[in-house]
């Protein structure tokens, strides 16, 4: 195994580095006086970072490709208000060479007792057996049960931004959902607990979660993790003995919904109150995962003001210091908007 160096959360201003990244992205542009210069956005498990490569651009440019593994001698410089590297040499370095742990980023959580917590929320859906046997029947599937519990809840920048992410997300609005109970009873709690566990399913098939830099499949983009979920549930649903029209439009209902606004990608508004406190509890999580993972770029003790956040149309003021809320998980480091 080749020696991983340097992770991206470590590298500070003005040193010397030597470490193997990921490229997620490759370009070889010019500048103003018609000089070749590579322009790589680097990643590891811990972030990821631009890079310049200002000589012998064209050399390097044949050696290796989007998606491969290159160790980099390289001098890290404030660029604007961000870490840069200016790269004075790579090399390629074969995939069986890495570790493919220092390059995906997965949940702080732990993910047995995320998946146990998966299980006990399937246990509390008791009074709709179409739920239920719609439920045993996704996660009793061996391969589906491993891609909910892998799948990240986003690609780049958003939340859960990491292998493990959906599942931490939908037992995180479970969690949200089971606390408010008590203060709603009137509601339906077998379909919320069943559209908080599915409203995101069709994530397993919008990311390309194999390789470390995640991405997004064709039928992600052309579709939309939305109908894509809407579909994963109507095929498992049409197959079962006591199918109820009813329950599955109630549910659909809660998948195409839960973004909330037509201009947040939602097919329909949520016209129920389960829909609407599903919604709301998507929100809530997606953005304190969003903040949290802002947290971790700050660097102080004191609440600083963040850059620009476009999609939250404001400036946030948060204290850097990440002091982890205490639950019953295990407690590692890091984090990641709706979702
Ligand atoms: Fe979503
Ligand atoms: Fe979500």
């Amino acid at each position: 195994m080749a020696n991983k160096g340097i992770f991206i959360n470590k590298i500070q201003e003005k040193t010397r580095i030597n470490g193997i990244f990921l490229v997620e992205n490759k370009k070889i542009l010019e500048t103003k006086t018609g000089k070749h210069y590579l322009n790589l956005t680097l990643f590891d498990s811990t972030g990821s970072l631009n890079a310049k490569v200002w000589d012998r651009a064209d050399e390097f440019d044949k050696i290796f490709e989007k998606d491969d593994y290159i160790f980099v001698d390289a001098a890290a410089e404030k660029y604007e208000s961000s870490i840069q590297l200016n790269i004075k040499n790579i090399e390629k370095i074969p995939d069986d060479q890495i570790n493919l742990d220092d390059f995906m980023p997965v949940t702080p959580f732990d993910r047995k007792e995320l998946k146990k917590q998966l299980f006990d929320f399937i246990d509390k859906v008791k009074n709709n057996s179409f739920f239920r046997g719609l439920l045993e029947a996704i996660f009793h599937d061996e391969k589906m049960l491993k891609n909910y519990c892998d799948c990240p809840a986003s690609t780049k920048g958003h939340h859960h931004c990491y292998i493990g992410g959906l599942l931490e997300h939908s037992m995180s609005i479970c969690r949200l959902i089971d606390s408010l109970r008590d203060v709603y009873r009137h509601l339906d709690s077998d379909l919320l607990f069943t559209g908080a566990i599915l409203h995101d399913i069709g994530k397993i098939r919008s990311y390309n979660f194999s390789k470390a830099s995640f991405s997004t499949t064709d039928e992600g983009r052309l579709l939309g993790h939305i109908p894509i979920g809407t579909q994963v549930v109507q095929e498992y649903a049409k197959k079962l003995d006591n199918f109820d029209e009813k329950s599955f439009f109630n549910l659909q209902h809660l998948i195409l919904s839960h973004h909330g606004t037509k201009e947040m990608n939602a097919v329909v508004l949520p016209m129920m109150e389960e829909a609407f406190l599903l919604h709301l509890m998507d929100y809530l999580d997606s953005t304190i995962a969003y903040l949290y993972k802002l947290k971790g770029g700050l660097k102080g003790n004191e609440r600083m003001w963040t850059d620009y956040q476009k999609g939250y149309e404001r400036y946030f003021f948060l204290n850097p210091v990440i002091n982890f809320p205490t639950t019953d998980f295990q407690d590692n480091n890091g984090n990641d908007g709706q979702g």
